[in-house]
């Protein structure tokens, strides 16, 4: 079971809704003609900042952009480099998590990131990035 709901202690929650408004707010501005999804990711960093993206499709399918990948670059290319937590919103409501590479992208950063759903329902589900990338790779891997 990797995708286990996950508890965490010291995260401001009032915090954490802001976060959640802020992807809900970023998902507006999807550009989503194909699969009509819209996402909105924003990310938490240590320094308070946020930093916030939406998916980007293209009509070559394989390369469309995940909101929580822009979101990250974007924070990147800011100068954040350390990470608290994640939240997501996507409409229409859906179960979605981020994808395989989008965990990946993130572990880089931020192995133990809070990853708050927010579409998902009446009541916002809380993950843990380790738990749901089990064996993600690092650069100790690569010795
Ligand atoms: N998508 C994201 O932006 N983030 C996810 O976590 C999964 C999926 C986007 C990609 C595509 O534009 C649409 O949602 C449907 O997969």
């Amino acid at each position: 079971m990797n995708e286990v709901p996950h508890e965490s202690d010291a995260l401001d929650e009032a915090l954490m809704d802001q976060l959640a408004a802020r992807a809900r707010a970023v998902a507006k501005q999807a550009y989503s003609p194909y699969s009509k999804v819209r996402v909105g990711a924003a990310l938490l960093d240590t320094e308070g900042r946020v930093h916030v993206g939406c998916n980007v499709e293209n009509a070559s399918f394989g390369a469309t952009i995940c909101a929580e990948r822009a979101a990250l670059t974007a924070a990147v290319a800011a100068g954040a480099r350390q990470f608290v937590a994640l939240s997501l919103w996507a409409s229409p409501e859906s179960r979605l998590l981020p994808c395989g590479v989008c965990r990946q992208c993130l572990y880089e950063f931020a192995p133990l990131l809070t990853i708050d759903v927010a579409s998902s329902g009446a009541k916002k589900k809380r993950y843990q990035l380790a738990a749901l990338l089990p064996g993600g790779v690092t650069k100790d891997d690569l010795i």
